[in-house]
């Protein structure tokens, strides 16, 4: 009888953004040739798929190549990929200063990753794809997701807003949307095989649709449609922009239930001086209007946002604005940063840069302060009824389950059955700075 030949093992880490979450599933739909390691003991590919939205993340990828040259050192067979946005930006370099690694590609290039190694094993390859960012969008939605019940649709790449502190647009290069029709029959196929909650993935999502629909609203068509679907529970979103935020926008959550009561909405700061200079398209005002409206739905609205501390120029003044904002807006989480200066953006070059003390010190105020709103409206929750989408059981403890309520808070359940899947009526009884504890109705 033939010795069946064992099939090669890939191992991927992924740093950042949830766009490099569904790049990393799409990695591993595309290299048929290959299973899911263990770790990265057992692969002969592994693939790191990297962040480049502040130094730190590239840091991280340049010490984590460090100890993986050591492994390659005593295994002969293994190849390492790095990919993503560092891969973008600093592929050329990466290849001169660590010459093990086999291959470098940027993220519009993962789709070629099946043929590099497919000819570098034949000995033609340069093993490098980086020249260009390629500007198609021939290849399929990303389908991605950690459970089975909630999954991501990658429905653009890139972004053309090219905000002073960011490399998105470097990296990931213009915005290129995926047509309207592809991405419905992908949500289709998702909640006929028990896909219970989509989330739409793009940089800026908000302004889907505008090189391939320029009249309407393409965005509001698309939410809309899948909406529609039978079968879905819910629909959320990210990474929405102020500037493309719209009224039809935040009416829609009042027509359409599955979208919840929670958007993700980066501010970056509360300072129209500060706004102005990252070249953020809104004040101050624009920002409380749309939360106005989304309130004015619903009271409860919930918001979460992102924030970056010591931006160039960034005076006290400034700093205590937007800590009156984070005070007014009232967000369920604060994803915040400490600002980072990256090659080719405009902000790398503004002469007042902050010292890294003050910094840390206006980071560690604002998530002071933070902590403590989270924690406040957390705690409100105790005694309320929510329906929560259950989305996983614990590995642990076979006996607790986590979902999600309508504000996208995390809660806690115990149940005797399997209740993944289902939207449950739930009373919460205890909270604290992170989750929600709760029992089934
Ligand atoms: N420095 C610090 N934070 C940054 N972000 C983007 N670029 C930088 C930078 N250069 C943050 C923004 C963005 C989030 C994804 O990362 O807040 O919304
Ligand atoms: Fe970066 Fe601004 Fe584009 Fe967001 S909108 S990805 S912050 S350039």
């Amino acid at each position: 009888m033939a010795a069946v030949k064992a099939r090669k093992k890939i191992h991927i880490e992924t740093w950042g953004c949830q766009m490099n979450v569904a790049d990393s599933e799409r990695i591993l739909q595309l290299m048929t040739d290959y299973t899911r390691a263990q770790s990265e003991h057992d692969a002969q590919l592994i693939v790191l798929n990297t962040c480049h939205i502040r130094e730190k993340a590239k840091h991280k990828v340049i010490s984590r190549l460090g100890r993986l040259r050591k492994l390659k050192r005593v295994r002969r067979d293994l190849k390492i990929a790095v990919v993503g946005c560092v891969a973008q930006a600093e592929g050329k370099r990466l290849q001169r200063e660590v010459p093990d690694i086999d291959y470098v590609l940027g993220p519009a290039q993962i789709e070629q990753l099946p043929q590099l190694v497919k000819e570098q094993q034949q000995g033609t390859a340069l093993g490098f794809a980086t020249k260009k960012i390629a500007t198609d969008t021939e290849a399929g939605p990303t389908l991605t997701g950690q459970f089975e019940i909630s999954r991501f649709i990658n429905i653009m790449q890139g972004c053309n807003n090219y905000c002073t502190f960011c490399v998105v647009p470097f990296t990931r290069g213009p915005e290129r949307s995926q047509p309207r029709e592809r991405i419905l029959a992908q949500a289709q196929q998702l909640v006929h095989s028990g896909v219970r909650e989509i989330t739409l993935l793009g940089q800026n999502v908000n302004s889907y649709g505008q090189d391939l629909y320029p009249k309407g609203n393409p965005f509001v068509d698309l939410l809309r449609d899948v909406c529609a679907i039978d079968g879905l529970q819910r629909l959320r979103y990210t990474t929405s922009n102020p500037h493309d935020f719209t009224p039809a926008l935040s009416a829609l959550f009042a027509q359409q239930p599955k979208l919840g009561r929670y958007v993700h909405l980066p501010v970056q700061s509360g300072s129209d001086r500060v706004l102005q200079l990252m070249k953020r398209k809104v004040n101050v005002a624009r920002i409380l209007a749309i939360a106005a409206a989304l309130r004015a739905h619903a009271a409860d609205f919930a918001i979460s946002t992102d924030v970056i501390v010591g931006f160039p120029g960034e005076t006290d003044e400034d700093f205590e604005q937007t800590l009156a904002l984070l005070a007014e807006l009232r967000c369920s989480f604060v994803f915040s940063f400490k600002y980072s200066p990256r090659n080719n953006t405009p902000a790398r070059r503004f002469r007042a840069q902050i010292p890294e003390a003050v910094k840390k010190q206006r980071l560690a105020r604002l998530q002071q302060l933070q902590h403590n709103i989270t924690t406040a409206l957390n705690l409100a929750e105790i005694g309320q009824q929510r329906q929560v989408l259950v989305h996983y059981r614990s590995r642990k403890a076979g006996h607790i389950y986590y979902g999600r309520t309508v504000h996208f808070r995390p809660v806690r359940l115990v149940s005797e059955h399997d209740i993944v899947g289902q939207m449950h009526a739930v009373q919460i009884t205890d909270a604290n700075a992170t989750a929600l504890c709760g029992k089934l109705l």
